[in-house]
């Protein structure tokens, strides 16, 4: 029977931040791993690596994903964002960054990254949520700092600014 090589490295294709990404990677990669050490973009934090934290989650194909529980070969194809996406431009911030910043949200800001692809992903699915359904969203992230409450009036504040913003446009 043929052995697989572990260190065989296959091509993989995808959309990263709206950019197209073609690199070579070992087919045990995680993406996690290829994201922050072949791309560099090292926004995208890594905590547990089996997928309990919840601080490595990107958006795959517009879809919270941990990023520690897929292979970097997995990606062919996708449509992925990782946290640099959300910045509207250089030097600012978007709607959920800024009530972050005003709520305090960040803490020590290392599950900070992924709670924000999570975040932004239910915005996008669910402007109306209230605060049942951002609690409940968060319950896949493990944050060890102060708690959750900044984090959801955030959250709450950041939605509340969307939607007056969508009603005015109306
Ligand atoms: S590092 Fe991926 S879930 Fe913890
Ligand atoms: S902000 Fe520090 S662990 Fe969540």
């Amino acid at each position: 029977m043929s052995r697989l090589n572990a260190h065989e490295k296959k091509t993989v294709t995808f959309k990263l931040n709206g950019l197209p990404v073609r690199a070579d990677a070992e087919s045990r990669m995680l993406l996690s791993d290829f994201i922050r050490h072949e791309i560099g973009l090292t926004g995208t934090h890594v905590g547990c690596e089996h997928g309990v934290c919840g601080a490595c989650t990107i958006q795959v194909d517009g879809a919270p994903a941990r990023a520690c529980l897929m292979l970097a070969v997995q990606a062919e194809g996708a449509d992925i964002r990782t946290v640099e996406a959300l910045s509207p431009g250089e030097g600012r911030l978007s709607a959920l960054q800024a009530a972050f910043k005003r709520h305090h949200g960040l803490q020590c800001g290392f599950c900070t990254p992924g709670i924000l692809m999570s975040l932004d992903a239910l915005i996008s699915a669910r402007p109306d949520a209230g605060r049942n359904e951002v609690r409940d969203h968060l319950s896949g992230h493990l944050c060890r700092c102060t708690g959750y409450v900044t984090i959801v009036e955030a959250a709450l504040s950041a939605l509340d600014e969307i939607r007056r913003e969508v009603k005015s446009n109306v």
